[in-house]
């Protein structure tokens, strides 16, 4: 049986206005559902540095999938008031398979979006943000257009915001189709016309980002949180969930699912209860082999895994991440190998390039998995794969690209390493030994 949501403004506060037509919420009917609430007190009532503080006692994390604290990044930026130019972007790039939250927002609740940002650039003495939205986000491009110039048009965004002396503008800048535009200093370096390649760290963007000027990225789903912050508090926002990570969360399942979607729930929801009684269990006739907590760059995780809480420490506890908590659904009828091949030729595709063991180690490991796929892998291979995933981990490259890459692959042979084996020929190895006489180690680079 299928769990009917009852949203409320205290228990959902991203998705309560959400109308069941899915049309989107124009500035009227969000208006009055208490839209611009948040606003309006932050402008009126209180001070930059206040409101960083009460972001970082509500607890808030970066729902873009590091989980990092906003509070303590808003922090970062400078407060020395005489820098005039600084940036706020919002990470919009939302690319990552299986993941569809923050445009449910963006097509829907343009104006919570609107919101958040005029907020987060009043308490980061922001004067422009930019928007960096997916390219085939046509929907929510035109539907954020409209939200900004009625926005505008009502005085909640351009010069004197509701009277007072603060100003900022908002632009949307749609993104050519990479991967890779969402992570931050790559998006910098898109943002500006540059090639889309991560950026050194130090300088952080809080000191140089954008053209060089202090620069705060946040995720959409991040900056939706902060109007109801703003407008109920933050000791109401410290109890809508009882895990030690605070707040709600899109989460969702795709997949052969009999419901798929994404729906607001509190953290520590269990996957169990969000698979079960949110996305109906499998379709008729399929069981659940694996699922990927938060998007395909997060390691799998198997059946026995369904009663573990959707938060940060849980799912790392359990040698995955929550990611971006949109999960994937693995059912009895597909097969890992093929399945990470898929993946891995994506991620081999979007990586740009920039350092050798990324470049040159995800098409590598895309050719073993084809050969192991038509049953032609040889001995070694999986232990080859294996090698690459260390190679490829994490403070081995230059940004997390490549370690989000093997996760998916290092949990696959984990977990169903029989699987792998199945793709290795037996004659094939005899046969180059016969033939040529060489050991299995240098089979290796007989191939490669
Ligand atoms: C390869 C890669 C892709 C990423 N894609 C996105 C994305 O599409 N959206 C996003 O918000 N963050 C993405 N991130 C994370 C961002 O770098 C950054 O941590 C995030 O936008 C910060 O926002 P938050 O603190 O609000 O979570 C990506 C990171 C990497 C390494
Ligand atoms: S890890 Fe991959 S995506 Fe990241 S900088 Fe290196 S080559 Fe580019």
């Amino acid at each position: 049986m299928i769990k009917n949501i009852l949203r409320t403004p205290e228990t959902h506060p991203l998705t309560w206005r959400l109308r069941d037509d899915k049309q989107p919420l124009w500035l009227n009917e969000y208006c009055k559902k208490n839209g611009y609430t948040g606003a309006k007190k932050a402008l009126k009532e209180l001070q930059p540095n206040e409101i960083v503080n009460l972001v970082k006692t509500a607890g808030l994390k970066g729902r873009g999938g590091a989980g990092f604290s906003t509070g303590v990044k808003w922090s970062l930026m400078p407060q020395d008031s005489s820098i005039h130019i600084r940036y706020l972007l919002c990470n919009a790039d939302e690319m990552e398979p299986g993941t569809y939250k923050d445009r449910l927002l963006m097509e829907q609740l343009p104006h919570l979006l609107v919101e958040g940002m005029v907020i987060s650039a009043f308490a980061l003495k922001v004067c422009r943000g930019y928007i960096f939205l997916r390219s085939e986000y046509i929907e929510a491009m035109i539907h954020l257009r409209r939200a900004i110039k009625e926005a505008t048009e009502a005085g909640y965004l351009g010069k004197n915001i509701l009277g007072t002396c603060f100003n900022f503008d908002l632009i949307i800048h749609t993104g050519a189709g990479r991967y890779i535009c969402g992570e931050e200093t790559a998006l910098i370096n898109s943002l500006e016309g540059r090639r889309a390649n991560p950026r050194s760290k130090p300088p952080f963007p809080a000191f140089s980002g954008a053209w060089g000027k202090p620069t705060c990225v946040n995720n959409v789903e991040t900056l939706c949180n902060i109007p109801a912050i703003l407008a109920n508090g933050v000791k109401w926002y410290l109890n809508i969930s009882s895990s030690e990570d605070k707040g709600t969360k899109l989460m969702g399942f795709s997949g052969r699912v009999k419901n798929p979607g994404v729906w607001e729930l509190p953290f520590g929801t269990t996957a169990r209860e969000i698979f079960e009684d949110y996305a109906g269990g499998m379709c008729e006739g399929l069981h659940l082999k694996a699922w990927q907590p938060g998007g395909a760059s997060t390691d799998f995780l198997t059946a026995d895994h369904l009663d573990l809480p959707m938060e940060y420490a849980a799912l790392g506890k359990a040698g995955s991440r929550l990611g971006t908590a949109l999960a994937l659904a693995v059912d009895n009828t597909i097969s890992m190998v093929s399945l990470v091949r898929n993946l891995e030729e994506f991620f081999a595709r979007e990586s740009c390039g920039w350092c050798t063991p990324c470049r040159d180690g995800l098409p590598w490991s895309v050719k073993i998995l084809l050969a192991l796929e038509k049953g032609k892998g040889q001995p070694g291979d999986i232990e080859t794969l294996e090698q690459l995933c260390s190679l490829l981990g994490p403070g081995k490259t230059f940004c997390a690209h490549a370690p989000g890459a093997v996760e998916p692959l290092q949990s696959a042979i984990k977990y169903f390493r029989a699987e792998f084996e199945a793709g290795i020929t037996s004659q094939h190895f005899d046969s180059c030994i016969a033939i040529n006489g060489i050991q299995p180690n240098n089979l290796l680079t007989q191939r490669w």
